[in-house]
């Protein structure tokens, strides 16, 4: 199975919806499993729990029924969501380079004893399957995406924002904005208005480590060392209406 170089499927993946509901063989699961347990955290330090269930594991009120969800599960620190993010879109891309659909669903829940909630906090699921729908977009064009001048301020860093670009968020709402400072790349979220956030809060970061793992992605494609770093400075100087997740810096 395909898992080293991302950045050719990121032009064409999609959320998968429609299902061929008879099981995926069985090394397939296993090379999943296998591959899940190489996935690169973005923050060391948090201990985070994937595990594959079949459909009946998780409440049935769904509109998206897969054969198959990864149930996501971490320690409650600092970075979590962002962190289950950029680990979790690696398994997207990894599904989807090899054939097989998949879905973020921020409205899953595991059924009551499925996860071991005592140490860990659920966070999120991604159903995955056979596809019964078209695995891949055709081009570029066939992406609802905001351009790319309302989501970074210069254009020095375009052949790696452009990746970011095209990453999945909850309801589409794409809530990043990257400011280019030569070899850094400052990243922000769009805050949210009251009521909004209760219910976009959790969703926003974790996009936002999915947007990261994409940026991560395009920088091993073009042989670049990318290095995460919260700098107060830039944190000072966020954009009106957005928060500081952290800085990227690019070793060229
Ligand atoms: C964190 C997150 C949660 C999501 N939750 C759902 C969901 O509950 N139901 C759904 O149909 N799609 C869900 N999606 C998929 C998005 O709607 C989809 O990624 C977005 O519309 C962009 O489309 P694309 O993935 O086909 O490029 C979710 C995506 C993310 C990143």
């Amino acid at each position: 199975m395909k898992h080293n170089d991302f950045y050719d499927v990121i032009f064409k993946r999609k959320s998968v919806r429609k299902y061929d509901l008879t099981p995926v063989d069985e090394k397939t699961i296993e090379d999943i499993s296998t591959y899940m347990n190489t996935v690169k955290p973005m923050y060391e330090n948090i201990k985070i729990e994937m595990k594959i269930v079949t459909q009946e594991s998780v409440k049935s009120l769904l509109p998206i029924k897969a054969p198959y969800y990864i149930l996501v599960s971490s320690e409650n620190k600092e970075g979590y969501l962002t962190n289950a993010g950029f680990m979790i879109q690696q398994v997207d891309l990894f599904l989807s380079a090899n054939g097989i659909g998949s879905c973020w669903v921020g409205m899953a829940q595991p059924k009551k004893g499925i996860v071991n909630e005592s140490e860990l906090e659920y966070v999120i699921a991604l159903a995955f399957g056979n596809p019964a729908e078209t695995l891949h977009r055709k081009d570029i064009s066939q992406f609802k995406r905001k351009s790319i001048e309302e989501i970074r301020d210069t254009n020095g860093k375009d052949q790696l924002i452009e990746l970011a670009r095209l990453a999945p968020s909850a309801t589409n709402s794409q809530p990043w904005f990257f400011s280019i400072d030569n070899y850094k790349i400052n990243v922000y979220c769009v805050k949210s208005n009251f009521i909004k956030a209760i219910m976009y809060k959790k969703m926003n970061q974790i996009d936002m480590g999915i947007a990261i793992c994409h940026l991560w992605v395009a920088a091993r494609h073009f042989e670049k060392d990318l290095k995460y770093t919260f700098d107060k400075e830039e944190e000072e100087k966020s954009p009106s209406g957005y928060y500081y997740i952290t800085s990227l810096i690019i070793n060229e």
